[in-house]
């Protein structure tokens, strides 16, 4: 994979840097939900801010803004203060949501430009946002020196370990309601892994046709429920066997042994997407099941991407026991599909600044 030169590289004493962050965060009553990404954006702020820099303006689009009422939902100030407690110094100075501009989601010049005037570079921090070829993530880096930033370069790292060799077994898990978004990924990898598990809709859908070029486990149980409903009429089914009309909203109790057993044993794993509707503590079971087996198998190299898997590690406590928690979630299914980020494209490569 083509690495991108380092913000560590870049001259920045003195300079006004423009960032790109990825802090496009959950908001609840206007306040930020779940600050993850903004944690994992101070790294690469305080390192410019340690070497010196005399300004930082830090970009980053929130929410998908289309109507006026829109923008006042999605203005960045609640982001702003968050960052401005995690982090307070003068020299930081967070931009308004950059979907606001047109120009943004059409990686239009006018607005590059805009973005670019008074800035003597550019850090490209936003891996989340990498696989978007908009004007903050794409068209600026072709008008300021462009540069990676730690949490870009950690992820391409981290999540570049799967696809090169990779230790054995490595267990491949895969669930969530995107399953078209999803096929591109378990066609790329799953060839590669030796067990593939998949829970969710995706399984349903697999066990019609599985148009994959290889056997996947698919669950032999499932928690099967009369409508799509929290507190809907519920029981435990064999896959196969559910009545008619009704949804299996998780995998059942045989297939999380089964599925934690096969996790216990992998020296490589990687998981994408809840085994049920697990924002529904009865269909959260299955997700919880398969957390908890990756979270307890500490001699494997462990990933997981997608928002949902990685809501579901944080709120049971268990992001930390593994290897790495991507930040993205289209962007790492992106990366992972062997496809290249025009975020990252844009960027100077590491061996070219270094000729
Ligand atoms: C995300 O949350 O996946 C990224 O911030 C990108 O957001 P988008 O899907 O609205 O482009
Ligand atoms: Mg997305």
């Amino acid at each position: 994979m083509r690495r991108p030169r380092s913000v560590r590289d870049a001259e920045v004493a003195g300079r006004t840097v423009l960032v790109r962050s990825d802090l496009n965060v959950p908001l609840e009553s206007g306040e930020v939900a779940d600050d993850m990404r903004i944690r994992a954006s101070l790294p690469t702020l305080r390192l410019l801010l340690d070497e010196g820099a005399a300004e930082l303006r830090v970009c980053s689009h929130l929410g998908r803004p289309k109507t006026d009422e829109d923008r006042a939902q999605y203005a960045m100030a609640p982001v702003g203060r968050r960052l401005s407690e995690l982090l307070p110094d003068q020299r930081i100075r967070v931009l308004e949501n950059t979907r606001f501009n047109p120009g943004e989601t059409r990686n239009d010049e006018t607005f590059a430009r805009e973005l670019a005037t008074g800035c003597d570079l550019y850090v490209n921090d936003a891996f989340g946002s990498a696989h978007r070829a908009h004007a903050s993530t794409e068209a600026v880096a072709h008008l300021l020196p462009a540069y990676a930033g730690l949490l870009l370069l950690a992820e391409l790292e981290h999540l570049g370990k799967l696809l090169g060799e990779v230790e054995r077994p490595f267990v491949l898990i895969s669930g969530g309601a995107k399953v078209d978004d999803k096929l591109g990924v378990l066609q790329n990898l799953g060839g590669r892994a030796d067990t593939v598990l998949i829970g969710g809709k995706m399984a349903e859908q697999i066990r019609v046709e599985n148009p994959l070029g290889f056997a996947v486990e698919l669950p032999s149980d499932v928690v099967g429920a009369a409508a799509f409903e929290e507190g809907s009429a519920a029981g435990v089914y064999p896959f196969d066997g559910l009545p008619d009309g009704w949804l299996g909203l998780d995998i059942g109790p045989e297939t999380r042994r089964r599925f934690a057993r096969a996790i216990a044993g992998a020296r490589t794993i990687f998981w994408n997407g809840p085994m049920g509707v697990f924002e529904w503590a009865r269909f959260a079971e299955g997700t919880k099941a398969v957390a908890e087996a990756v979270a307890g198998n500490e001699r494997a190299f462990s990933v997981v991407g997608g928002a949902d898997s990685v809501r579901a590690l944080n709120e049971l406590g268990l992001a930390e026991k593994l290897s790495w928690v991507s930040t993205g979630g289209g962007a790492s299914l992106e990366l992972l599909e062997g496809k290249e980020l025009p975020g990252v494209a844009a960027i100077p490569s590491a061996v070219e600044s270094a000729a």
